[in-house]
């Protein structure tokens, strides 16, 4: 480990790598770029601290030296003890930003990375799955009164967040950014579709034609890792609890089935519902030899892991599959159960996270705006916000759409005029 005033990393040589890789990043990124521009002729963020809890990658990178160009004084932790790129968080200490992170972190270290990020006393929150906000509301109550607010990234973060609203302990406003259009519309549908399968490809180069290939949970994510792996001549089957999502994969073309049925057929199994437990051990027993189990959803709780443990033995055979014998039959989990779009591979690529970072760096600069006007709970953008970053990324993309006449105006806001 190196460790420096500003930084505990893996390994501070790897910094130039990083650096080219967030360059890369940043070229995709022009939507970002566009933002950074602007925050860096009027430091929306001057002289604040931001505290960030997010998967370190190129992208979030990108992000950091945004709201650095904005003015903000960036502390960086992870929000998954294996999403990290090494070489990415070796080029933003050499930057001079703090940061604390490595790819595999024990959990001591990764409580202690959120720890060490809470004493830089940030004026916002930035989280991906809301550790920093429970930490800081568990174990740092007193910095509470000097924070203008936070801002959320994934849907898990907003369900534990929504659950603090309901017990009156959420105690400052949180921008529920994962609730944007821009963000989960195409973060969680597309980003989620093509790197999950990008994880489970390079984790395990399995074929996906021809197999029954199990997703559990048609939600954003669900229904982009669905539509991908049909795309890819595979049979799809969704695993569901909620009817309206149920009956949304029966009418796009897949079988529905109960996770007990799905168990017993499935070749890849993706869990993706933010709930635990969704592949139990009962399931596992009655699968085929060699069926493939991996989870893109936020925590590693969708899979029964820890009494897969007990019952089979493992070998790791692949530098992210590990092998369980279970009686006569082997069954193989991607990644260790956590996200196996950020383990095994690179997390969403960079034109999406463009979008989602947006809304990120934009929530920073509504919450510094609106310092001391909103009550704490969780709020969504503005519509203008989202609707502004759609319009950042169609400008990215060269794409130029119509623009509402008068006339129409008018008739869009009128209910006199009809047959
Ligand atoms: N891998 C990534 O990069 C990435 C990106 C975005 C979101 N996420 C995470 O993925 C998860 C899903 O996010 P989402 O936006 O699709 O959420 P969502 O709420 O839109 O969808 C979740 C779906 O799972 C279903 N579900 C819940 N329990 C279930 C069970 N036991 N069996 C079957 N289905 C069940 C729900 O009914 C719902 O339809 C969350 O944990 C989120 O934080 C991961």
């Amino acid at each position: 480990m190196d460790e420096g005033p500003n930084y505990t990393v893996k390994d501070i040589r790897l910094a130039e790598a990083g650096k080219l890789d967030i360059e890369y990043a940043e070229s995709q990124m022009a939507a970002l770029m566009k933002v950074r521009e602007r925050f860096a002729r009027e430091k929306p963020l001057k002289g604040l601290r931001v505290g960030m809890a997010l998967h370190p990658s190129k992208e979030t990178a990108a992000l950091v030296r945004t709201l650095a160009a904005g003015g903000a004084e960036v502390s960086l932790c992870s929000c998954n003890p294996l999403s990290t790129q090494d070489h990415v968080v070796a080029a933003l200490a050499k930057e001079g930003i703090t940061v604390y992170a490595y790819k595999g972190e024990t959990k001591e270290d990764y409580y202690r990375f959120l720890r060490k990020v809470v004493e830089h006393r940030p004026d916002i929150t930035i989280d991906d799955g809301c550790d920093l906000v429970s930490e800081i509301h568990k174990n740092h109550p007193e910095l509470i009164k000097g924070i203008i607010g936070g801002a959320e990234e994934t849907s898990t973060g907003v369900i534990r967040l929504k659950a603090m609203e309901k017990d009156n302990a959420l105690k400052y406003p949180i921008i529920a950014v994962n609730e944007a259009k821009t963000k989960h519309l195409m973060d969680n549908v597309k980003g989620t579709g093509q790197s999950t399968i990008d994880g489970i490809l390079r984790a395990s180069n399995v074929l996906v034609a021809g197999k029954n290939f199990v997703v559990c949970g048609y939600g954003d994510c669900g229904k982009g890792v669905a539509k991908r792996a049909q795309g890819m001549d595979a049979n799809v089957i969704v695993v569901e609890v909620d009817p309206f999502s149920a009956l949304q994969a029966a009418y796009d073309g897949y079988r529905v089935m109960p996770i007990r049925e799905a168990a017993k057929t499935g070749d890849i199994f993706v869990t993706v519902t933010g709930n635990k437990n969704v592949i139990n051990i009962e399931h596992m027993k009655t699968m085929k030899d060699g069926a493939v189990l991996c989870n893109s959803g936020h925590f590693d709780a969708e899979i029964n892991i820890t009494e897969l443990r007990k019952l089979a033995k493992s070998r790791k055979i692949r530098p992210y599959m590990e092998e369980f014998s279970l009686g006569s039959k082997r069954i193989y989990i991607l990644g260790e159960g956590r996200l196996v779009n950020l383990v095994a591979a690179e997390g969403h690529p960079s034109e999406i996270m463009s979008m989602s970072f947006c809304n990120q760096a934009l929530a920073c600069e509504y919450l510094a705006k609106n310092r001391g006007k909103l009550k704490p709970g969780v709020h969504v953008l503005p519509d203008e916000i989202d609707d502004g970053v759609a319009a950042l990324q169609l400008e990215a993309l060269g794409i130029q759409i119509d623009q509402l006449t008068e006339e129409q105006r008018k008739y869009l806001s009128s209910w006199q005029e009809g047959t």
